[in-house]
């Protein structure tokens, strides 16, 4: 399965673009030149979040989460929680969703 996201010159640098998948909002950013994928869903009771820096923070309860693999930095969310990050490569310069390929 794979759906396209965005094309990775849409991505900007030190901030977040939204996709749409299945109805869920996805943010897409890059994290040290690399595009990352990651469902706008807190661990801690699914608010939306905003990225400032390496972190992205719940506008909720301001839980936060670092950018790169999605760990939670700082509760409400659990400690041990990590975001959802989705699967991808880049095919023909478009930031692809790929599972089970
Ligand atoms: S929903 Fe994100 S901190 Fe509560």
């Amino acid at each position: 399965m794979k759906v396209s996201f965005c094309k990775l010159e849409d991505i900007p640098d030190d901030k977040t673009t939204t996709v749409d998948f299945f109805d869920r909002e996805v943010l897409v950013f890059k994290v040290d030149g690399q595009p990352k994928a990651v469902l706008n869903i807190c661990m801690h009771l699914g608010g939306p979040m905003k990225r400032d820096g390496n972190k992205l923070i719940c506008e909720w309860h301001g839980a936060e989460f670092e950018c790169g693999q999605g760990k939670c930095l700082k509760g409400p969310a659990d400690p041990g929680s990590q975001l959802i990050t989705l699967p991808t490569r880049v095919e023909n310069g478009m930031l692809t969703y790929v599972y089970g390929e």
